[in-house]
């Protein structure tokens, strides 16, 4: 196996990886099934990445086939791609923004447009918005709308998603520093931070969303840590 084709490979699957894992989160009313979260996920992520789908002779260190075609993903085309961010923030880049220059992202890079001047307006997603107490009735309140504030369980994610989805039309425009301001702006529109909060790394994983225990993972082999 050559070093090229064995690291696009990798990313590959680490892609695959996160393809899995983003929907293997199963929401759950309970209250009490937080404690599965922490130590399950990351448990999760490693069963999905070890799968190795190779061919068996490749598996046993035969020589791949040679197709003729394609050449080997560079380093940068990998990183590129490579930018999955587990919940407990690995692979989190560096880099720092504030709230009040989320604000500025929010309306430069055109959050305002499709998502409203505070993230409830839309006219696309609503963003904004706890339900008091921090309840999660929405098992019975269909009417209820998901935002950041209620509904995700991770800053963490939040930034992934943000960073790879966002703005909808023109994924990928953003600097690291422009995703965690906005960010950090988004959690400020949900009360889950100041308005003179500095928004890093750190930020990211230790803001604590309203919604962290309301979710267990899932890897479809249940066992204590699953339901
Ligand atoms: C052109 C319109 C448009 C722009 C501009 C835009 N968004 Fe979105 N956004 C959407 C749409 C549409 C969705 C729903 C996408 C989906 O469900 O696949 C969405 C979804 C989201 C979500 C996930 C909502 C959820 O709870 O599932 C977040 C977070 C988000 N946008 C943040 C941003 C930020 C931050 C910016 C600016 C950097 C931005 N958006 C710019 C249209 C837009």
């Amino acid at each position: 196996m050559s070093g090229g084709a064995g690291v696009s490979q990798r990313a590959v699957l680490a892609a695959v990886a996160l393809a899995v894992a983003l929907p293997m989160v199963t929401a759950c009313g309970a209250d009490d099934v937080g404690r599965a979260t922490e130590s399950g996920t990351g448990a999760m992520t490693a069963t999905v990445v070890s799968g190795d789908e190779r061919p068996a002779a490749a598996r046993a260190g035969a020589a791949e086939p040679v197709y003729g075609f394609g050449t080997p993903a560079t380093a940068a085309q990998i990183a590129a791609w490579d930018i999955d961010i587990g919940p407990d923030g690995a692979g989190l880049p560096p880099g720092r923004g504030t709230v009040a220059e989320g604000l500025e992202v929010w309306e430069r890079h055109r959050c305002i447009l499709c998502h409203g001047p505070t993230g409830r307006e839309g006219p696309n997603d609503v963003l904004t918005g706890r339900v008091p107490g921090d309840e999660f009735p929405f098992a019975n309140d269909r009417s209820l709308r998901s935002t950041v504030g209620n509904y995700w369980p991770y800053a963490t994610t939040l930034f992934d998603y943000t960073r790879r989805a966002m703005p909808f039309d023109l994924p990928g425009t953003m600097t690291d520093e422009e995703v965690y301001a906005v960010v950090g702006a988004m959690l400020y529109f949900n009360d889950l931070l100041p308005a003179d909060a500095v928004v890093d790394s750190a930020t990211v994983v230790d803001t604590h969303m309203p919604a962290r225990n309301r979710f267990v993972p899932d890897n479809r082999t249940g066992g204590p840590t699953i339901r």
